[in-house]
């Protein structure tokens, strides 16, 4: 049985929320979770809103995440976003290799490894999403799939699994209400822990933390994260909305 460390529940917020929308709802979630301890809280805004979240969020308990970033420090590459930029902005995680960048803007796994190595050299730490389509998992090809994305783009990569963060995110779970069966999603979390000691060997993954997203609600965390292997949520269509508080103050059996 995995032993349980603190568990991270992050907001992806995706294209939603202007400056001034944003500064609102990082507000509201200060205030609203100003007590809470024992969990990592982390808000990931559109790039535009970073700045307002950074100052909102300063000095309380809930982190600041970027949804995306280039590879590179610098360059000419128009409209991209460097790692740099994000650190110094006061972003502490980043999420990579989501799978509607995968899906509609051709990231592969290539892109994501070398996305993750340069998180890591900024001092960002990466939360790297992998799922299985429905198809996948219809042909019953969903395990080969995640071994296939963990192995190019995570294991050529790194052994920092203090720092690194996965996010098992079937994509048919995806802004469909269609969540993962707790079982379900804990298979699949056992399965990328065991190709990850496999790598590495337990010593280097034992903070390894492995998040479930996909249909994240108030109303399926609880026994979500009730299973000993999901470490924490990613969540999305529900990071917007009060909802948010509740999952933040997931309750599971002692
Ligand atoms: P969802 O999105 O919670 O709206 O399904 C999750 C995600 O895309 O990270």
């Amino acid at each position: 049985m995995p032993v349980k460390k603190v568990p991270l529940i992050v907001g992806n917020w995706k294209m939603n929320k202007t400056p001034v929308e944003a500064r609102l709802l990082a507000q509201a979630m200060v205030r609203d979770l100003a007590d809470v301890d024992g969990v990592d809280v982390v808000i990931c805004p559109p790039f535009t809103a970073l700045p307002v979240v950074a100052e909102v969020i300063r000095n309380t308990n809930i982190m600041l995440g970027a949804q995306n970033m280039h590879y590179e420090k610098t360059g000419a590459y128009t409209g991209e976003v460097s790692p740099l930029f994000l650190k110094e902005l006061g972003c502490a995680y980043v999420l990579l290799g989501h799978s509607e960048r995968r899906q509609q803007f051709g990231e592969t796994d290539e892109v994501v490894s070398r996305k993750l190595k340069a998180a890591l050299d900024a001092g960002l730490a990466p939360i790297v999403c992998l799922g299985e389509t429905l198809a996948e998992r219809k042909k019953g090809d969903a395990f080969r799939r995640l071994k296939e994305q963990f192995r190019q783009s995570v294991v050529t990569v790194v052994k920092e699994f203090d720092t690194i963060t996965i996010a098992y995110e079937p994509v048919w779970a995806i802004g469909t209400g269609l969540n993962a069966e707790p079982e379900q999603a804990a298979e699949a979390h056992q399965f990328l822990r065991g190709l990850a000691d496999e790598e590495y060997g337990e010593l280097w993954t034992h903070n390894l933390r492995i998040l479930y997203g996909g249909s994240v609600t108030a109303a399926n965390v609880d026994e979500l994260l009730a299973q000993p292997q999901i470490d924490g949520v990613l969540v999305g269509g529900a990071s917007l909305k009060s909802d948010f508080v509740r999952i933040v103050r997931f309750q599971t059996p002692a």
